[in-house]
């Protein structure tokens, strides 16, 4: 039989990790079951990957002649990462606060002086959907040259009408300038906003917003939050969205337990984000309706807050996604940094937040069918990192490691010492 000809050979690879899953996440005993293969290789002919194997297996079973050929010896390769979970549309920066929460102003307190999540919102209204798009594309460069080929990006520093769109609408344009790929979430409920109470703002969102957002987002999320969103205002929301098709995400226990993770199993969301405070039978009650924990250790670090506990969502059997949480409370691009945040403070393995950061998080997407790892027929979206093995990954941390990054197989960074 003729072999398929390869466009792409990754080959000669220290650690090749294809986190292949099976259709699941991989979570509970399997949480850090990601498959690494010494010496091993990629093939990839146009958007998909046709072989993946050691060295020797794949070339047999592929025809190499004319493809452009990476050799990875003494590098790890993996699937791109997912950051399922950043807030990528706004203007302006707060770097102010950084002193502020040093000396222990809280991070409601900030907000409720007018400042945090209201600041930014003032700066975003005033700025147009142009300069949006010149920010988010930005960022989106940042995070490929750290390996990140899929995020979720959510609205929310408009707080009105007309700016949520706005924001929703720059993210598309966003996505179009650049080879990361972006999934919409609705966060009109991100805030209150200065003009109107918890219920009255709750009101618009479900009357006048929502039925804006769809065609334009395909999740919608909410600030669940002592003095924010209440768990029955946020019920009201998520299920409104629900209604005309919005899938569920939620900002869920961060700064106090509220009942998030409760809620979250409740409505059968697909991902509950943040969690820090979340109780035990609201983590039991998200194995049971299979809610992806989006855990974000880096905000805990820009926050100077605590950490959520990995484990005992890990032992309960709920899978663990990770993601960057970039905003301008928490400006990080990088999954790198975040994995090796959440080994030393989530208490994850390497191995763990590598499944966390792909196949688990395109779960908490929808698209584990197509990205989220390394199998063949999937999208080939994949990164070479110049670390020896898979722990290296989050073992050093403060540079740069990620050398090559390939989006539906175009090789979308190449860093010139390779
Ligand atoms: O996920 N907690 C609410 N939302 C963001 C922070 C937004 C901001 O402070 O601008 C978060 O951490
Ligand atoms: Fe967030």
């Amino acid at each position: 039989m003729a072999k398929i000809k390869a466009d792409v050979v990754i080959q000669n690879a220290g650690e090749l990790v294809t986190v292949a899953s099976k259709g699941k996440p991989l979570a509970g005993k399997n949480a850090g079951h990601i498959g690494v293969i010494p010496d091993g290789a990629l093939a990839i002919a146009g958007h998909r990957i046709i072989a993946v194997g050691t060295t020797s297996a794949v070339l047999k079973n592929v025809d190499a002649a004319d493809a452009q050929i990476f050799d990875a010896s003494g590098k790890t390769v993996l699937p791109g990462f997912v950051d399922c979970h950043t807030h990528l549309v706004f203007a302006g920066s707060r770097e102010d606060e950084l002193e502020l929460k040093a000396q222990g102003v809280p991070y409601l307190e900030i907000l409720k002086r007018g400042g945090g999540i209201l600041q930014t919102v003032r700066q975003t209204r005033a700025a147009s959907k142009g300069q949006l798009v010149e920010n988010a594309v930005r960022t989106l460069n940042t995070m490929l040259e750290h390996g990140t080929t899929t995020i979720e990006a959510k609205s929310g520093y408009g707080l009105e009408v007309k700016t949520e769109m706005k924001i929703l609408d720059a993210a598309t344009q966003a996505a179009k300038r650049s080879p990361v790929e972006i999934v919409n979430t609705f966060l009109g409920a991100h805030a209150v906003p200065p003009d109107a109470t918890a219920d009255q703002y709750t009101k618009t969102v479900i009357e006048e917003m929502i039925p804006q957002a769809v065609g334009k987002a395909e999740y919608g999320d909410v600030f669940c939050e002592k003095d924010v969103f209440s768990v029955d205002q946020s019920r009201r929301i998520l299920k409104a969205g629900k209604k005309v098709g919005l899938k569920t995400r939620i900002h869920a226990d961060q700064l106090n337990r509220t009942g998030g993770a409760e809620l979250a199993a409740e409505v059968n969301a697909v991902s509950a984000d943040h969690l820090i405070h979340a109780s035990t039978d609201g983590i039991r009650r998200m194995a049971q309706s299979g809610t992806v924990a989006v855990l974000l250790p880096a905000t805990g670090l820009s926050s100077m807050l605590p950490y959520a506990q990995a484990r005992a969502f890990i032992d309960a059997g709920v899978p663990v996604a990770l993601g960057t949480d970039f905003n301008p409370n928490c400006w990080c691009e990088s999954m790198p940094f975040s994995m090796a945040l959440a080994c030393r403070y989530l208490k994850m393995t390497a191995a763990e937040a590598i499944a966390a950061s792909t196949i688990n998080a395109a779960h908490s997407l929808n698209r584990a069918d197509r990205i989220g790892s390394l199998e063949v027929g999937k999208q080939a979206d994949a990164v070479i990192l110049d670390a020896p093995n898979h722990q290296f990954v989050p073992y050093q941390f403060g540079v740069n490691r990620v050398q090559t990054v390939i989006k539906k197989g175009n090789v979308v960074v190449q860093k010139s010492n390779e």
